[in-house]
């Protein structure tokens, strides 16, 4: 299949809305990642998205809407029927990085929803984004646009990377503002849950819908590996190199997730990584070891670090894995950030790009 580079006019905007509406694959930018969409009422076309991905099918996909009243017919009993909670995010965080899971209307096929009875919905803030999905003329189901297992897409030349040949078509947009993936709440019950973290915190989140939010207990219980300092590369311990989409996380046996998406491995590149705690001294000294180490080993290392800015952080981390694969380093060490605010959802997605291997 030969993959369409399309442009933001209105006609490639006009087209690639018609691709998704015939049961095509057309890659979209959103604020937060590339995604990869399809008409999320057609079964045949949503399949066809878990295929290119090389995606296990229990993984539900998030439906992209370009109204929030386009929520009415994907949800139980319409939008009027949701608990307060959800219509005031929808009203005050819509369009944004933020996904509802919410109960869904029958109409939502079961391969949408990986069986699911709860669809997870959002209105992106990204214009192209939305100019895409009204032209469309249909939800967009849109998993981020990546071999499955690999670190989310945040420019069109990172979805070219895995789906040049696999995908209708790619619309060339801007690097994305935000650079990791939607917040995603599950508001079904008394209080609205977190299953996947982003850059709307729980603070803020609390702030906006004037009640508590609580953590998924999988966020919470991370089963990290501490790494020895000797044990530098770590070469004989089971850390994922090559990820492959059905790969459990090391972490699997310990929790049982509630989104299906957090028990596969996540946000892998190529090389080694290796996440490092500690100080500004401590993390410079760490890296010399571990330099010297894996340089004895034959592994060219590169190194990672943000300070304490999470949001340059979360621009920039999958933007920068992919690089330094592009780069043939062997080994990463990127420097934890520090749990705070938007750091939580950071270093939630370095952890799982370790393979929750952390050297303290
Ligand atoms: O920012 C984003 O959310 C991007 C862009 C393209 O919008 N999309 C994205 O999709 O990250 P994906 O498929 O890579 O991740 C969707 C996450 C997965 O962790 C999945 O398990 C969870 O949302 N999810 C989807 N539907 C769910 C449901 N009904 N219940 C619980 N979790 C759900
Ligand atoms: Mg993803």
């Amino acid at each position: 299949m030969k993959t369409l580079r399309l442009d933001t006019n209105e006609e490639d905007i006009r087209r690639a809305g018609e691709i998704i509406r015939d049961g095509g694959l057309v890659a979209f930018p959103t604020e937060t990642v590339y995604g990869l969409g399809a008409d999320a009422l057609n079964e045949v076309a949503v399949r066809s998205v878990y295929e290119a991905k090389g995606r296990p099918s229990d993984n539900p996909m998030i439906v992209h809407i370009a109204e929030a009243s386009d929520m009415d017919a994907l949800v139980e009993g319409g939008s009027f029927m949701l608990p307060i909670y959800a219509k005031i995010a929808a009203k005050q965080l819509w369009p944004g990085p933020l996904t509802m899971v919410l109960r869904k209307d029958p109409s939502v096929p079961g391969v949408t929803t990986g069986g699911l009875d709860t669809v997870a919905i959002r209105m992106p803030m990204n214009e192209t984004a939305r100019r895409l999905i009204a032209a469309a003329g249909v939800p967009v189901a849109a998993p981020s646009a990546n071999i499955s297992g690999r670190p989310s897409p945040t420019t069109p030349y990172d979805v070219l990377e895995d789906m040049d040949g696999r995908i209708d078509a790619v619309i060339m947009g801007d690097q994305c503002d935000v650079g990791i993936e939607s917040t995603v709440v599950d508001m079904t019950g008394e209080t609205p849950v977190i299953l996947r973290p982003g850059i709307i915190t729980k603070e803020w989140l609390e702030a906006v819908l004037g009640c508590t939010v609580e953590y998924d207990k999988s966020l919470l219980m991370k089963p990290e590996n501490e790494i020895d300092i000797r044990d530098v590369n770590g070469m004989d311990t089971n850390t994922v190199v090559n990820a492959d989409a059905d790969t459990p996380a090391t972490a699997d046996a310990e929790f049982k997730p509630r989104s299906p998406g957090m028990k596969y491995t996540h946000y892998s590149p190529k090389a080694k990584v290796r996440l490092i705690a500690g100080d500004n001294e401590t993390f410079g000294r760490r890296v010399m070891e571990l330099g010297v180490e894996a340089k004895r080993n034959g592994l060219n290392p590169a190194i990672l670090e943000y300070g304490n800015d999470a949001k340059k952080a979360a621009h920039k981390l999958f933007a920068d894995l992919r690089e330094l694969d592009r780069q043939g380093y062997d080994i990463i060490f990127i420097r934890a950030i520090e749990e705070k605010g938007a750091g939580f959802s950071v270093m939630n997605r370095m952890l799982k790009s370790a393979g929750y291997d952390i050297v303290k």
